[in-house]
């Protein structure tokens, strides 16, 4: 297979299962993310876009080619927008009335799971295999979904499901899971630019995953992944929820 129609397969598989994933985690956190809980979500969101959003293409971006000027550059700017995105959920934390440090925070084992299943990679198609074309695909589902419930519905099967389970006992269930300005941060300041990075890492994958060896490699990073962000995220939901309790 080449590397285009290959590395544009690989993202719509990921996008596939976090529709799914996201789907199922929606289930357990329609308690809402509020006071504690949703300060809580935005101070590992803060710790998570510096940590793994600066980190992971720095790494990549010194490990490609010189000939590579071209991608080195989408890295440069999505690394840049990532310190970004950890700003914006430090300003939701410190507006919510928590501490928006960042030198403050102590990561959890889920943090440190997702991380070191995103960073300790040594190759760029592992690299980006994990952060973007499977790790941003999942968090900018999420981040949609926060923002409108709704969109699970497009999907009839899991429509069905959410009706079942959540709307009878459940009158807003369709609402924002954030507060309003959360929202927007998400929709306005954060949202737009995860597509891109999707899009950075495929374009990187597209060049470097021509091989049948890189296809294999890329492959099991995206096994490792799925299964780094559902420990990580299982976490980071059950935190929240203890709030709730
Ligand atoms: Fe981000
Ligand atoms: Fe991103």
């Amino acid at each position: 297979m080449d590397g285009r129609t290959f590395a544009i397969d690989l993202v719509r598989r990921s996008h596939e299962w976090a529709e799914r994933y996201v789907a199922q985690e929606y289930g357990r956190i329609r308690a809402r993310l509020r006071a504690r809980g949703l300060i809580e979500y935005c101070r590992s969101l803060m710790w998570r876009e510096y940590m793994v959003g600066v980190h992971v293409p720095a790494k990549t971006l010194v490990l490609l080619p010189d000939d590579a000027q071209d991608l080195k550059l989408l890295l440069t700017r999505q690394l840049l927008e990532e310190w970004k995105h950890s700003q914006v959920f430090a300003e939701r934390v410190r507006a919510l009335g928590g501490d928006g440090d960042l030198a403050r925070y102590a990561p959890t084992p889920g943090d440190w799971e997702l991380y070191y299943g995103t960073y300790n990679w040594s190759h760029p198609v592992e690299l980006v295999v994990s952060l973007q074309c499977t790790g941003e695909v999942m968090i900018t589902e999420m981040f949609k979904t926060l923002v409108d419930p709704k969109r699970l519905l497009v999907d009839e099967r899991t429509a069905a499901v959410i009706r079942e389970q959540i709307l009878a006992d459940d009158a807003q269930a369709l609402d924002s899971l954030v507060d309003p300005e959360t929202a927007r941060r998400l929709e306005e300041d954060v949202i737009p630019d995860e597509g891109q990075h999707i899009r950075y890492g495929r374009v990187i994958l597209e060049r470097y995953a021509a091989s049948a060896e890189a296809q294999q490699m890329a492959l099991h990073v995206q096994q490792r992944k799925m299964a780094a962000l559902q420990v990580s995220h299982g976490d980071l939901v059950d935190r929240v929820l203890a709030y709730e309790a």
